[in-house]
């Protein structure tokens, strides 16, 4: 077979490549030792001593690790890994099972089927893929994955965190994981430069931090990609808004108003602002500017970019605000800003106040209120000395609507505010909620009772934007409509309350 070593029988033909973080199974130990086995004969001795099954309950037992260990090392030496990097990703699968399977007979090995298809898993991917990670990572209904230090994984699943069975055999292998998945898009993790972000693949975002920084091993953190990017319309499926809510942000999307995003982290931000691309006509030209590509825009139109950090002699990094700035000599009509944290925030407010209308960001913050002196503190920091009522000036003049993403205690995620910014009153921001969230309790299951509710506004400020673009219709409709009826289509008494 192709990956298999030439000479198995002599091991005189044998040689080992230069072990290779991306070649190599992350399960050091292992590699470690195939060297020293180049003097042993590779078929190993017919008549073996049974090995003890590996306990397959869940969480492995030492044993199950000691058996990996035997059959892997055995592997190792008997596959060439060069060769076997060349062949397809299904057929070195194939291969090394057919391997494994041979050595588990030989080996004497007492396993049932199952645990031995476990076990064959388990060394294909660590061989071939990301370690014990992959499980994880087949799974679509995970949004994050938290490795913090070898023995210790959890998961986001539907809102709830979740801790896993999922263990690596020491730091050294959840460190050469990392350093797999970093090296794919051209970085290192090591200890001189212990702070990485990279990308999956399959577009996951992907963070990794290591010792010393992080004390108790290499802490990994994936955004898993959703292969289906949630719509407006799944939102209102899952309660996050209403019909009408989504009605008027399709509205507020597609008449071009400047949108800021606000919410916590993993609140949902990036896919409310996925969300609200969706209503923007085909032909215009967008530009995105990410720190770590996750937006997944359907117009054709669109120029994909990311930031880049510097290199080990620290040079070459390409900052945010130099993505903007560049923006705007690329003839956008639309500028995205997938997260605003520096002083890019002044160039992204320079842009939407000098006809890129239709221009949208997201920022960190709790509440719309908080996202405007975010947003002032961020100027600030860029080193413009300007005053206070300037930037706030400055920031009424483009940011037309805030929208608010919120995490709950229960884990579910809602649209709690879409807020105008009207304008300014002395030195204050005035805001005016459109829509709001309101918490009215809690179920036996600790699940958030509430209702979006509209606050009455019947002309919001965008109003002359909606007529211009044929949509008031649609929009007092959507208004007055969520005055009347609870996010289960009942009537309300008092709305405004
Ligand atoms: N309304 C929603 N209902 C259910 N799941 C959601 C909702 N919005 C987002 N999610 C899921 O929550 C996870 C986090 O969402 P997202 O990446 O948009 O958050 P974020 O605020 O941008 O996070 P970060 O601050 O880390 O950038 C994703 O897996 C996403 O699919
Ligand atoms: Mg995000």
């Amino acid at each position: 077979m192709f990956g298999r070593r030439s000479g198995e029988s002599g091991g005189a033909m044998r040689k080992l490549a230069p072990v290779e973080p991306s070649q190599v199974a992350p399960n050091t130990p292992a590699v470690a030792e195939a060297p020293a086995k180049e003097q042993v004969p590779a078929a190993p001795p017919p008549q073996q001593q049974p090995v003890a099954a590996p306990v397959s309950d869940g969480r492995r037992s030492e044993e199950y690790y000691d058996v990996k260990t035997t059959v892997f090392n055995a592997l190792i030496d008997t596959i060439d890994l060069t060769q076997l990097s060349k062949l397809e990703g299904a057929a070195a699968r194939e291969e090394i099972r057919d391997i494994v399977s041979e050595i588990i007979q030989i080996k004497n090995v007492v396993m049932s089927i199952a645990e031995q298809e476990e076990l064959l898993e388990d060394i294909c991917n660590d061989v071939l893929g990301y370690g014990p990670l992959e499980p994880l990572l087949a799974r679509d209904d995970i949004a994050d994955i938290m490795v913090n230090g070898a023995a210790v994984t959890f998961i986001e699943v539907d809102g709830h965190m979740q801790e896993t069975n999922v263990r690596f055999a020491d730091n050294m292998q959840l460190m050469n994981v990392c350093q797999r998945i970093v090296s794919q898009v051209g970085r290192r993790v090591d200890e001189s430069s212990p702070i990485c972000d990279a990308r999956l693949p399959d577009g996951s975002r992907v963070n990794v931090i290591a010792p010393p920084l992080a004390i108790d091993g290499p802490a990994l953190t994936i955004r898993k990609f959703k292969k289906d990017r949630l719509t407006l319309e799944q939102l209102v499926k899952f309660g996050s808004i209403t019909e009408d809510a989504k009605t008027i942000l399709e509205i507020i999307g597609r008449v071009r108003c400047n949108i800021l995003i606000s919410g916590g982290t993993g609140s949902g931000k990036t896919t409310l602002l996925n969300c609200m691309t969706a209503p923007i006509d085909l032909e215009e030209r967008i530009i995105t500017c990410e720190d770590s590509a996750e937006l997944q825009l359907q117009q054709p139109h669109t120029v994909r970019l990311e930031t880049r950090p510097p290199n080990l002699e620290g040079e070459g990094e390409i900052t945010m605000r130099d993505l903007v700035k560049n923006c705007l000599r690329m003839r956008p009509e639309r500028i995205i800003v997938g997260e605003v944290r520096g002083p890019e925030a002044f160039d992204l407010l320079q842009a939407m106040n000098t006809g890129h209308d239709g221009s949208m960001g997201t920022l960190h913050s709790n509440s719309p209120r908080e996202a405007i002196s975010r947003l002032e503190a961020m100027i600030m920091m860029g080193g413009y000395s300007l005053p206070s009522k300037t930037i706030r000036e400055m920031i009424t003049g483009s940011i037309d609507i805030i929208i608010q993403a919120s995490r709950l205690r229960d884990g579910s995620r809602k649209v709690t505010h879409i807020t105008e910014v009207i304008g300014m009153e002395e030195d204050v921001v005035i805001l005016q909620n459109l829509f709001v969230y309101e918490i009215q309790g809690e179920d036996e299951n600790g699940k958030i009772l509430g209702r979006h509710r509209s606050t009455g506004i019947a002309r919001p400020q965008f109003w002359e934007r909606a007529r211009y673009y044929g949509e008031t219709g649609r929009l007092s409709q959507a208004l007055a409509s969520s005055e009347q009826v609870d996010e289960n289509g009942n009537p309300l008494g008092d709305t405004n309350g």
